[in-house]
């Protein structure tokens, strides 16, 4: 009997090359607000939803802004955003990305989406991998956002899977302690050194294969 019956994927730096737009995104609105952010600062942000990085941006460059500024900052930073991924295509996909969904699929796993980011459906669709998915947890709909528990737990109701029983990708610290909170077996895609709660660490989505943890 296979240990899992439900993988829970991240989406952003997992399946879909767009951390780096993202970072990039938050970068050029530090930039309009005197903040400078090293690259090192990528780090911090991986996961964490769009006001808890503005937060930490804020609070990095020591700047102190209204409730609705912080709302402007974050509308012009989503726009920054989904204009550099609005001519994403399936060949955008991180390489490996189609093929783990696919060893999923046919190892007969419940697949669910565990993304921060709001603008996950349509990006899903852009990239053509939507129909894999059997569910996607809304963000909006869990009360506290990665890293607590909250958004992995979600997808495995959505997929009527035990906690126990499903697996979870990330390629954030953030997520990994969601992921390790909610009582699920975490694979995490980057740098051990970095992603340290993981059970098993990857480089890259290429070098997954979802059959190594059945
Ligand atoms: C996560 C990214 O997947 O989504 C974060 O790692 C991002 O960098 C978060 O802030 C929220 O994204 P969005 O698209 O709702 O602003
Ligand atoms: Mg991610």
């Amino acid at each position: 009997m296979p240990r899992f019956d439900a993988v829970l994927f991240d989406l952003d730096g997992v399946l879909a090359d767009t951390a780096h737009i993202h970072f990039a995104a938050w970068r050029r609105l530090g930039e309009e607000l005197g903040i400078h952010l090293e690259p090192t600062f990528e780090e911090k942000l991986k996961g964490v939803d769009r006001m808890g990085s503005l937060e930490l941006i804020l609070a990095h460059g020591g700047v102190t802004r209204t409730a609705e500024e912080k709302r402007v900052l974050a509308d012009r930073k989503n726009g920054y955003y989904t204009a550099a991924v609005a001519e994403q295509t399936p060949d955008d996909l991180l390489p490996g990305a189609r093929r783990v969904l696919e060893e999923a699929r046919d190892a007969g796993l419940k697949i669910a989406l565990a993304s921060a980011s709001r603008n996950a459906p349509p990006l899903l669709e852009q990239l053509g991998i939507a129909p894999l998915f059997d569910a996607i947890a809304d963000p909006a709909a869990v009360k506290a956002p990665k890293p607590a528990p909250d958004l992995f737990l979600e997808a495995a109701r959505l997929v009527g899977v035990a906690p126990d029983r499903c697996l979870g990708i990330e390629d954030s610290v953030a997520g990994i302690i969601s992921i390790k909170d909610a009582g699920m077996v975490a694979v995490g895609i980057g740098d051990p050194t970095v992603l340290t709660r993981a059970d098993y660490v990857v480089p890259t989505t290429a070098q997954l294969h979802i059959g190594d943890f059945l």
